[in-house]
């Protein structure tokens, strides 16, 4: 059976920024766990490119809303690239054949009698595309996201039934599993509890959208469409544009990985829209928390947005990747600190990891004619590092299994401090002076080698790269290591303590992780 994960169909308004970057490194992460694990995994990521707001961003550009859209999900696309992110699919809402899917559901839904005609009057945000339903204050209101000034919509639109949906939506939403982190629900739950209303999934005098079959001079509410885009990803090149052929390949998902502002289209409206389309629905929305910047929230307005492309260049995928993934309770908010994060680098990734591979591995290759020594007593599953190990791994699979990335880093350092601290205690350097003791300290490097063998693995979804590198000193091959291309590669058989086989060749050590000097603000 496939599973499915998805991140948001990103806006194509201006270019990505560290929020985007967040969630779809957090994203990357599971996706990889989850083919080590041996599943089948449909990884979509995409651009959501219609509506008001792209076409006022084209119009402001003096481009087309084509030839914008293309300019920025093409920024997107090779962010991606350079992120190695191993998604499966780029889906973009100007695909001709996302066009047809829409279509099709559309006819589903309207069929269903869940399609009726209505005026539409309120405050509308372009930015988040959305009916603010009560703004706060009656004269010049604004959005209290995006502190711009609503604007006032009196149009005849088309309209979805969700009130229908009251009990079915307060069914699912009362599922324990299926809003994560829990708490995220009772928001979604407070809001259903008003009452579920029935909301505009068309506009009118809105040219740059998806036009409404038999429904002249309507174009779908981008949102609507947008959605749909988890769908229409699903198929593959030589796919027909067909609504069931691409809901055979992957459907429903298992995850929707979102940011906390859009929980209630992907936890509410878009259950209601399958529902009433006869789909299954999907097992789980994930919200997660906002990024701000040294307690500032990030915008163009305070000139502190962290450009995730240049972050990149200047730190390296591990160091973001860990920073983000380590630090901050996936779900909750989060502050970036500079300092904080060049800490955590050095300290973890630098010292705590890094040395204790290549301290050990020029022990052992000094000592034992360049290779890995004989396991001796550290063969036994008793060895306290071996103990350590299995636990450290039961826990990493554990958190994965919760998107607590933060649990799994949290793991895996540990081991290697636990790791650390029995080579300090053994201290081989000296030992090694006393005659007969030979066996005692290929034993004890042994175990520490074998100890960051499994750390390199644990990492294996987090920091693809920095295990790859820890892998290679240790003579190994990292299982499924390209970007798009991971499979299953028997992880689990190789997390089993014993992997190492004495003899075998240890290359030359070379710092597998650098420290982060960064000369000034980021
Ligand atoms: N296009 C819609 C999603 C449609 S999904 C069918 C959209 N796009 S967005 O580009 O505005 O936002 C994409 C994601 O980025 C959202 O999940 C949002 O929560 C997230 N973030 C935007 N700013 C963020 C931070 N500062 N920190 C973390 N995530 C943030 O909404």
């Amino acid at each position: 059976m496939t599973r499915t994960l998805t991140t948001p169909l990103y806006y194509v308004n201006d270019r990505p920024h560290l929020g985007s970057a967040y969630t779809t490194l957090a994203c990357d992460a599971l996706a990889r766990f989850w083919r080590l694990r041996g599943d089948e995994v449909l990884f979509i990521t995409g651009c959501d490119e219609h509506g008001q707001k792209i076409q006022r961003t084209a119009e402001a550009a003096g481009l087309s809303p084509q030839a914008h859209c293309d300019a920025v999900s093409a920024q997107y696309r090779e962010l991606w690239q350079r992120w190695q992110i191993s998604n499966d699919r780029l889906i973009r809402t100007t695909d001709p054949r996302h066009r047809r899917i829409v279509e099709q559901f559309f006819a589903r839904v309207e069929a269903s009698g869940d399609i009726v005609e209505g005026r539409q009057q309120g405050w509308y945000c372009v930015a988040c595309e959305e009916f603010k339903d009560d703004p706060h204050e009656a004269q010049d209101p604004e959005c209290p996201i995006h502190r711009r000034p609503l604007e006032w919509r009196d149009e005849v639109n088309l309209f979805f039934r969700l009130s229908r949906y009251q009990q079915q939506i307060e069914a699912l939403i009362s599922q324990p599993g299926f809003i994560q982190p829990p708490s995220r629900r009772n928001e979604v739950e407070n809001f259903v509890r008003q009452g579920l209303r029935d909301f505009s999934i068309s506009r009118v005098n809105l040219p740059w959208g998806i036009p409404v079959p038999g429904h002249e001079g309507h174009t779908f509410y981008v949102w609507f469409d947008a959605l749909l885009g988890y769908i229409t990803a699903l198929l593959t090149e030589a796919d027909a544009p067909d609504l069931d052929t691409a809901l055979a390949r992957g459907w429903p998902a298992s995850v929707h990985v979102i940011g906390k502002d859009i929980l209630r289209f992907h936890a509410v409206y878009w259950p209601a829209m399958l529902l009433s389309a006869g789909l299954p629905l999907p097992e789980k929305v994930f919200g997660h928390g906002f990024l701000t910047r040294e307690g500032q929230k990030m915008g163009k307005s305070l000139g502190n947005v962290l450009d995730p492309a240049e972050l990149l260049e200047r730190c390296g995928r591990d160091a973001v990747r860990w920073y983000l993934l380590r630090d901050i309770p996936f779900g909750e908010d989060g502050d970036f600190q500079q300092q904080r994060f060049s800490d955590l680098v050095n300290n973890d990734l630098a010292n705590t990891i890094g040395n204790l591979l290549n301290r050990t591995s020029s022990m052992a290759r000094k000592w034992f004619a360049e290779a890995v020594p004989p396991a001796g007593a550290a063969c036994s599953s008793d060895h306290p590092l071996a103990e350590a190990a299995s636990q450290a791994t039961a826990t990493v699979i554990a958190s994965l299994d919760q998107l607590d990335f933060r649990g799994a880093a949290e793991a895996t350092l540990q081991l290697a401090i636990a790791a650390n601290g029995f080579l300090n205690e053994q201290a081989p350097w000296s030992r090694m002076k006393q005659e007969g003791s030979r066996d005692q300290v290929g034993a004890d490097l042994y175990a520490v080698l074998e100890t960051a063998r499994i750390v390199a693995l644990l990492l294996t979804p987090l920091l693809p790269d920095l295990s790859g590198r820890m892998l290679q000193q240790l003579g190994q091959e990292q299982p499924g290591s390209a970007a798009g291309t991971a499979t299953a590669a028997n992880w689990i058989e190789q997390l089993s303590w014993g992997g190492l086989v004495p003899a075998a060749p240890l290359p030359e050590p070379s710092p597998v992780m650098a420290r982060l000097e960064l000369d000034g603000p980021l």
